[in-house]
């Protein structure tokens, strides 16, 4: 599994890439916002880019921010021509560019991404939230696609009526495994009272559990992945899954245990990937346990 740092803090993307650990970035515009703003206008967007590009040790992901796909296929030949001279990058075009239903801009992402992978120029499809969309994604020959795994957790979570920062914070993990369980056993009981197939299916309690803790048949972020690997192993589709929006370190074993090809991290998740009590607490006790002896070593001779 390759590794993308999801950030737009050089100093973190030197960091990682000093670990060698990872093998690209992934930035959007409020990444890219907060970095220069805490420069206080020492360097411009533009060098700061640039500086980005040259810190990582792959493909860097830089979003358009136009919404037809006129306007995305030249914004994205723009940041090829500009910053592709100082690394390699990678066009985010998003899957739908659509904010409130206008149906007439909704196919101008696979427009440009179609576009700009013709002109042999990678794209990376963000925002993806459904199979359906990765599938489409494919098709039109992009070369990344990027479901948002810690989003589709969060609005499984808001279904069932829980909210972020009350609820449940940023990086918890979102524990699907327990969430179907709960969800079988109380279908289960709803169903003690009817006696055939027809009313079970029927049943508006048991259709109600049925829909709840889900989106349209996806359990959680790390479901919409295995989903979409499947779909593009199926067919031997070369689009390659960057699994995003993901919030901590268990969601990361996920995803590597179902072979998505990149993750893109997050430093914190990065960070959190290290550590475990009983590693520190191993490393205490034999720091305790160093005599003397053990010291002279490694002493040069
Ligand atoms: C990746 O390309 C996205 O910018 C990022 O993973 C979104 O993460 P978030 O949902 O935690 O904001």
């Amino acid at each position: 599994m390759k590794i993308f740092i999801d950030t737009a803090e050089i100093e973190e993307i030197r960091q990682a890439a000093s670990w060698g650990i990872i093998d690209g970035v992934t930035t959007n515009p409020s990444l890219i916002k907060a970095a220069v703003d805490r420069r206080r206008g020492e360097i411009s967007m533009e060098d700061y880019v640039r500086e980005i590009v040259k810190a990582s040790p792959g493909p860097v992901s830089l979003e358009v921010i136009g919404r037809t796909a006129e306007e995305m296929t030249v914004q994205g030949r723009l940041l090829h021509e500009k910053f592709s001279p100082s690394g390699e990058v990678a066009v985010k075009i998003p899957i739908n560019p659509s904010m409130n239903g206008e149906e007439e801009i909704e196919f101008e992402g696979l427009k440009a991404i179609r576009q700009l992978s013709g002109e042999g120029i990678r794209v990376n499809a963000t925002l993806i939230m459904t199979p359906e969309q990765a599938l489409l994604a494919a098709k039109a020959g992009a070369a990344y696609a990027s479901p948002f795994a810690g989003r589709i957790d969060d609005y499984i979570r808001s279904g069932l009526g829980m909210r972020r920062g009350a609820d449940f914070q940023k990086g918890d993990y979102f524990d699907h495994d327990l969430l179907g369980r709960a969800r079988d056993s109380k279908i289960k009981e709803a169903m003690k009272d009817l006696s055939s197939i027809r009313e079970i299916y029927q049943s508006e309690t048991v259709n109600m559990l049925m829909a709840q803790g889900q989106d349209n048949g996806i359990r959680s972020g790390v479901d919409l992945i295995a989903r979409i690997l499947r779909i593009y192993r199926a067919y031997g589709f070369r689009t390659e899954v960057i699994a995003a929006s993901i919030r901590n370190p268990r969601q990361v074993r996920e995803v590597a245990e179902l072979g998505v090809h990149i993750a893109t991290l997050p430093f914190e998740v990065i960070r959190g990937m290290i550590r475990h009590y009983k590693t520190a607490e191993g490393m205490r006790r034999f720091m305790e346990d160093i005599v003397p002896q053990y010291q002279a070593l490694f002493k040069e001779r």
